[in-house]
């Protein structure tokens, strides 16, 4: 295989890539992504604020542009993302319990049963741990309201709402073993434990000087597929070049060759150009569509040539 869908196709795997709505009338940007991608994720289109800017108002145009754009390739979509502290539209915010819990259930009922069918994967749940060696929740409206059980919720409406999607929670800084990725790993042991849907658990992986690729991520990735859930790579971005941010893609790839239950790995961006890291070259392709060493360690990785 030649392009890294069909080499992790071979391996019985997705490669994706996050795309930009507002990127898709770019032929350059569209041909690379077509040629290599089998998986997409709307980088903003399917968040909060985008999707129900107002109560109960939904404009599904620029998630739709994408998800046609996705359907017309034969490639998958990865929903993100239901539940969400940021890119929140701040209606929410000024919501009492009661009707926190209600609007959270008719996002999750509205959004997933217009995408009924059409979403591989949703990231139900994103980033609702805090950082560093506590282990506690994040505060956000839904956390600080609705307590705890908010995520189990968040869960059993999603999978009556589209019971085809696999379900996951997602979140950064729990690609090795620490004390965040340990209180995640409580969670989703407690769920599988107490028959809470849900069906993977999402890495996203952005990696740089201070957060590099963890020694253990392969073990960590093992121990949640352990769980009786899926893994998948959902956010990979390396800063760096030339061989040393090759060499760093190659071991997220073999991570997640080694790891039978990794089903997929997405990329966060086509180009260098469009990161969301302002400054930096964290991709695969650089400002003009060329492959760059780290594309070549990915396809070899995969198997590709
Ligand atoms: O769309 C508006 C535009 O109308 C406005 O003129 C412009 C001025 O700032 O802002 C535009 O919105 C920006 C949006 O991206 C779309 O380009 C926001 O400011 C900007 O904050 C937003 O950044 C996104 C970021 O999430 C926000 O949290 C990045 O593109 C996106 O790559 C990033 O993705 C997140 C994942 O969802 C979750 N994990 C971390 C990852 C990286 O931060």
């Amino acid at each position: 295989a030649s392009t890294l869908g069909a080499a992790a196709a071979e391996k019985g795997r997705y490669f994706g890539t996050a795309v930009a709505a507002n990127r898709l009338s770019e032929p350059d940007y569209v041909a690379t992504l077509n040629r290599e991608f089998n998986s997409v994720t709307p980088e903003n289109e399917m968040k909060w604020d985008a999707l129900e800017p107002s109560r109960n108002s939904f404009n599904y145009a620029n998630a739709d542009r994408i998800v046609s754009h996705a359907r017309s390739q034969n490639m998958m979509v990865r929903g993100h993302t239901l539940v969400w502290h940021s890119q929140l539209p701040s209606w929410v915010g000024g919501l009492d319990a009661n009707n926190l819990r209600s609007a959270m259930n008719n996002h999750i009922n509205q959004v997933m049963g217009h995408y009924r069918g059409q979403i591989h994967s949703w990231d139900v749940v994103n980033e609702a741990f805090q950082d560093g060696s506590s282990g506690a929740r994040r505060s956000s409206p839904f956390q600080d309201r609705l307590g705890n059980g908010f995520i189990e919720e968040a869960f059993r409406t999603a999978r009556a709402a589209d019971p085809n999607a696999k379900l996951c929670y997602n979140d950064y800084n729990t690609d090795g073993i620490n004390a965040k990725s340990n209180a995640v790993y409580n969670m989703v042991r407690d769920f599988k434990q107490r028959g809470v849907p849900i069906d993977c658990v999402g890495f996203q992986s952005h990696f740089n000087s201070q957060s590099p690729v963890p020694s253990d991520y392969q073990q960590n990735l093992q121990r949640f597929a352990d769980l009786g859930v899926d893994v998948q790579i959902t956010e990979l971005d390396i800063e760096g070049s030339g061989t040393a941010q090759a060499d760093n893609y190659r071991r997220v790839v073999n991570a997640c060759l080694a790891v039978s239950r990794c089903t997929g790995i997405t990329v966060w961006g086509v180009t260098d150009k469009y990161s969301w890291r302002a400054s930096g070259t964290p991709l695969l392709f650089d400002g003009n569509y060329n492959k760059k060493p780290a594309y070549d360690a990915v396809l070899a990785a995969l198997g590709g040539t």
